[in-house]
């Protein structure tokens, strides 16, 4: 499985992506050896569950240009009964940054029958403190993310430095035009950014 990660990095390299970001987050498999809840073995991946993902790592930034940034997103907590906290997180993602990681995409929850929904406060900027939580306890870029579609809220986030980058899901499947939307509410839009085409509904429609 570690070889298959650096190969999927390996291809997406050579297809000419700007980055990779490994997924540690969500339930997916790096995020099953995390959990206490998923993680029984009795190996040296139980005796340590942060040891998949390090290794992991360590695999992908070996066929990585040196200039090329990795990225990982992490599950900062778990909401379930039983789950990890945003400590221990703090830990994974010290051993991921010495391992090579080079910012963070912090989001939680998706660790079982609770669902991606995050718990019970998945209100506007509902992560954003843990994202601020691993960059200041690890001195590292972050990405914050969930419920960041208010432009003026989500520009707080960069301007207050509690994240380095927001990213946006539900508020870009909503308006594919967000970027552009928040460049035009947040003082102008940068007019290399606009599609040729599209100039006419966009910045000069009125
Ligand atoms: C339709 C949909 C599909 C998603 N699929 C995934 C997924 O496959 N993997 C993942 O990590 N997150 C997935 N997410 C979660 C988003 O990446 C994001 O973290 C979450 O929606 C919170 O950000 P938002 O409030 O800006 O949407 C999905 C979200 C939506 C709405």
């Amino acid at each position: 499985m570690v070889n298959a990660y650096r190969e999927g990095a390996r291809r997406a390299v050579e297809a000419g992506f700007d980055t990779v970001e490994i997924h540690g987050a969500h339930g997916y498999l790096i995020h099953q050896f995390h959990s206490p809840l998923s993680n029984v073995r009795e190996d040296e991946y139980g005796a340590d569950p942060i040891l998949f993902g390090e290794q992991v790592v360590r695999a992908v930034k070996e066929v990585l240009p040196p200039e090329m940034p990795l990225l990982m997103r992490v599950s900062a907590k778990e909401y379930v009964e039983g789950g990890y906290n945003e400590a221990y997180a703090l830990e994974f993602c010290r051993r991921y940054k010495a391992a090579g990681v080079d910012m963070f995409h912090v989001s939680s929850g998706g660790e079982g029958p609770i669902g991606s929904n995050g718990g019970p406060n998945a209100g506007p900027a509902y992560q954003v403190d843990l994202a601020e939580y691993i960059r200041s306890g690890l001195q590292v870029p972050v990405i914050a993310v969930g419920r960041l579609d208010d432009f003026a809220e989500a520009q707080v986030v960069i301007s207050e430095k509690k994240a380095e980058l927001v990213a946006i899901g539900r508020g870009m499947l909503s308006d594919p035009y967000w970027t552009l939307h928040a460049q035009e509410a947040l003082g102008g839009i940068d007019k290399g950014n606009v599609p040729g085409p599209y100039e006419r509904g966009i910045w000069k429609r009125k």
